[in-house]
């Protein structure tokens, strides 16, 4: 398979942990015989000072070229006084509205062994594993107008939807469900909200199409309450742009390692934009430090959902896994046994793990 990939790696750690997993990714390329080329291109901070702007036209049209984009994290305290168009955060948003990319999945599921540093008690913790599918390219963030007025004193965003815009980020959850363990919790405001009503409306139509998905609406209120009470109740939950930041947030933290979670924000047609959940770190970037887990677990989304390699994506995740069993670990993982280790040797056990495991099954199968 002959792919192109855009490295956005963007501001602070996401520098590093985007080359940990294009090494991965590089890897996988060539146990599996596959040809990745990889182009870097600026976005976010990085972008402002070399460019003048977050989101430079060569940026999007890289991008647009691309068959999967992998971004590392944008933002720090550099820029956070910029005006508004000026900032990090503008970039990140641009490249999701440039790309059409409406369905951000974010998979929460916790590790064996890292749950004691869970917020919640790990009784309550324990079997969770929920995605948010949370559309991206409507709501508040995109609505017009979104403006101060009366110099300054009033201001104004708007909350939009269309039904098509709705309908399918709807199909996209319910799709989700059908291929996990058939629940869907429909997140919205509609004791409030006209959006939110219409929102209901849509879930209700569609629930025909899908026999096999138990459909639940909740207020996004009790919605962040129950996060915290019961997260195993949850298998998917969709809402709207601005609740799914919200809850997606607070889910993020739950299993205690924010440092290993991956996302995917995806386009009709395939074509995704890949990163991680936690953030640009600016206090420790730079110092080879960071977990690059979360990135590396976004590259093996971005090899199932843009690519359709299941196999490879799988021994991405097999091989984290066998890394943290053996007892390595990064710093942010509060695990207090087994082997401190940094964001390259990190990103190499796991490269090892690909390496061997692959020839040993090569091995196998040449032999039988
Ligand atoms: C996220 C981030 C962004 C968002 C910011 C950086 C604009 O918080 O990806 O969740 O609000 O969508
Ligand atoms: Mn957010």
């Amino acid at each position: 398979m002959n792919k192109r990939i855009v490295l956005l790696p963007g501001d602070g750690i996401g520098k590093e942990v985007v080359e940990s997993a294009k090494d991965v990714l590089s890897a996988i390329a060539e146990e599996f015989n596959h040809t990745f080329s990889f182009e870097s291109h600026d976005i976010g901070g990085a972008a402002i000072d070399l460019h003048g702007t977050p989101l430079p036209q060569s940026t999007v049209d890289a991008c647009m070229q691309a068959d999967a984009v992998l971004l590392g994290a944008v933002g720090g305290p550099k820029w956070d006084q910029n005006p508004s168009h000026l900032r990090p955060e503008r970039g990140l948003l641009g490249i999701r509205k440039a790309l059409d990319l409406y369905a951000n999945l974010r998979p929460i599921k916790g590790f064996k062994n890292l749950l004691h540093a869970s917020p919640l008690k790990e009784e309550v913790i324990t079997g969770s594993d929920l995605l948010i599918v949370r559309e991206l390219t409507g709501g508040l963030y995109f609505g017009t107008p979104s403006e101060r007025r009366d110099g300054g004193q009033t201001v104004v965003d708007t909350l939009a939807y269309s039904r098509r815009e709705i309908e399918r980020i709807v199909d996209k959850a319910f799709q989700a469900a059908e291929q996990r363990r058939g629940h869907l919790t429909s997140v919205d405001k509609a004791n409030v909200l006209e959006s939110s009503k219409l929102w209901r409306e849509i879930v209700e139509e569609k629930k025909a199409q899908y026999p096999n998905v138990v459909v639940e609406h909740a207020l996004v209120d009790s919605t962040a309450m129950k996060l915290i009470t019961n997260p195993t109740e949850f298998d998917v939950i969709v809402t709207e742009n601005m609740f799914g930041d919200i809850l997606s947030d607070e889910a993020s933290v739950l299993t205690g390692s924010l440092g290993m979670l991956p996302s995917a924000s995806l386009r009709e047609d395939g074509v995704g934009l890949y990163e991680p959940v936690h953030g640009s770190a600016p206090d420790i970037a730079g110092k080879g430090v960071a977990n690059p887990i979360a990135a590396i677990l976004s590259a093996a989304l971005l090899l199932r959902y843009s690519f359709g390699l299941e196999d490879e994506a799988k021994l991405i995740e097999e091989a984290v896994q066998s890394v943290l069993d053996a007892g390595y670990h990064t710093a942010d993982l509060q695990v207090s046994e087994g082997r401190l280790v940094g964001t390259w040797e990190m990103a190499k056990l796991i490269v090892d793990f690909i390496q061997s495991q692959n020839a040993s099954k090569c091995i196998m199968s040449c032999y039988v």
